[in-house]
């Protein structure tokens, strides 16, 4: 097991192998993924691999204080800024959002949540209500995160109409495709990815659909400067000659820990076993599935979709009511053979079918279906 073998890649000295390899993958992944030049190794920006899309975004949040604030936070702390540093991001965002507000200072009141039109995406013109309103009041808005695939329903944010506010504003824009960010491996899916290629930073989890064992996220940021200006600290005890010469990457200094683990190794094996033909067929094939199992809630006239379902969620429910989706969800978790979760959308209750396992097959989709027919009132 190479992330437990002592690799130790906080430095590039430790561990140059961990480096080199990290660095590379994250090239390829970002090929896969068709994100732009700026994002690679040999641009400004570059790759790097987080434990979770949590921590990815705490970064983002810390660079962008820093950039805000011109290095005041980190070093005076932020009371020493009369000013209140604000924080933009759908209703529909994921909870990782306000947990990385608050662990970066800034409270959780400082967060506009964004509505969201009859797709549950962001309003690009009530941001920008927003923002103006934040400005005129003398405040510093510092940061937005658009969702590409949001955690309820999968909902894509108009991410460059949501660009062109940040670019106007000086504001730094963070993308969560946590989730559906994997779906851009496919060219008939890469529009999700629409606009990105102006974002200040970039998060996806190949732990999720991307065949990854968690952990491993992939984190992406445009001018890695911002990044490690905001994270990086050099006592004696880690300076040598390798890091003093700024030809090789540290990644201790794009997170919060310093210690790190050979992560690198698995996204590598995961590319270089499948390959990116194979990767997009299985992708491809839990789409299709998706998209079968939304055609039979669909087609059954006590059931209706609840959101769109571009990639491979279907949020649905039974046209009976909360407590008999709950008996649904319930009896289907409880027979062991199927698991899913519930949100609530526009206040219904609504049942979610989520697939991106490698051995999901249509029987089992088929199967899942009977069950929760079986269940139903
Ligand atoms: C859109 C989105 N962002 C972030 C997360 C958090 O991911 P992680 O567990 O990697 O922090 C999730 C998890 O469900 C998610 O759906």
């Amino acid at each position: 097991d190479p992330e437990h073998a002592g690799v130790q890649g906080m430095l590039w000295i430790t561990s140059p192998a961990a480096t080199e390899v990290e660095t590379l993958v994250l090239d390829w992944l970002a090929d896969l993924l068709d994100l732009p030049e700026a994002f690679r190794s040999a641009s400004t920006g570059g790759g790097v691999i987080q434990d979770s899309a949590s921590s990815g975004t705490l970064v983002a949040i810390l660079a962008a204080r820093e950039r805000a604030t011109e290095g005041l936070g980190n070093a005076e702390g932020l009371p020493s800024l009369d000013r209140t540093l604000t924080v933009y991001t759908s209703e529909h965002a994921h909870s990782s959002v306000e947990k990385g507000v608050r662990a970066a200072g800034l409270g959780s009141s400082s967060i506009r949540y964004v509505p969201v039109d009859g797709d549950f995406a962001m309003r690009p013109d009530a941001l920008r209500a927003m923002v103006e309103e934040d400005v005129a009041a003398g405040a510093i808005p510092t940061i937005v995160v658009a969702n590409v695939g949001t955690t309820s329903s999968t909902a894509i944010d108009p991410v460059g109409a949501i660009a062109d506010v940040c670019e106007e504003f000086n504001v730094w824009l963070h993308v969560d495709a946590a989730l559906a960010g994997t779906a851009a491996v496919l060219p008939e899916l890469r529009w999700i990815l629409d606009g990105s290629e102006r974002a200040d930073s970039f998060v996806m989890n190949p732990h999720k659909w991307l065949l990854v064992n968690m952990d491993c996220s992939a984190f992406w940021v445009r001018e890695r400067a911002s990044l490690t200006s905001a994270l990086s600290i050099d006592p004696e005890y880690l300076r040598q000659a390798a890091t003093d010469s700024g030809s090789v990457i540290d990644y201790r200094d794009w997170q919060l820990p310093l210690g790190r683990r050979f992560r690198a190794l698995k996204l590598w094996f995961v590319l270089r076993m499948f390959g990116a033909e194979e990767i997009r067929r299985i992708v491809r094939e839990h789409i299709r599935l998706t998209q079968l199992f939304a055609s039979f809630v669909e087609a059954d006239p006590d059931f209706e979709l609840t959101a769109p379902h571009p990639v491979n969620l279907v949020c649905f429910r039974h046209l009976g009511g909360e407590d008999a989706n709950r008996r649904i969800m319930d009896t289907v978790n409880d027979s062991g053979e199927a698991f899913f979760t519930h949100t609530v959308l526009d206040g219904v209750f609504t049942l979610r079918m989520a697939i991106g396992a490698e051995r999901t097959e249509e029987r089992h989709v088929r199967k899942v279906w009977e069950l929760i027919r079986a269940s139903a009132p």
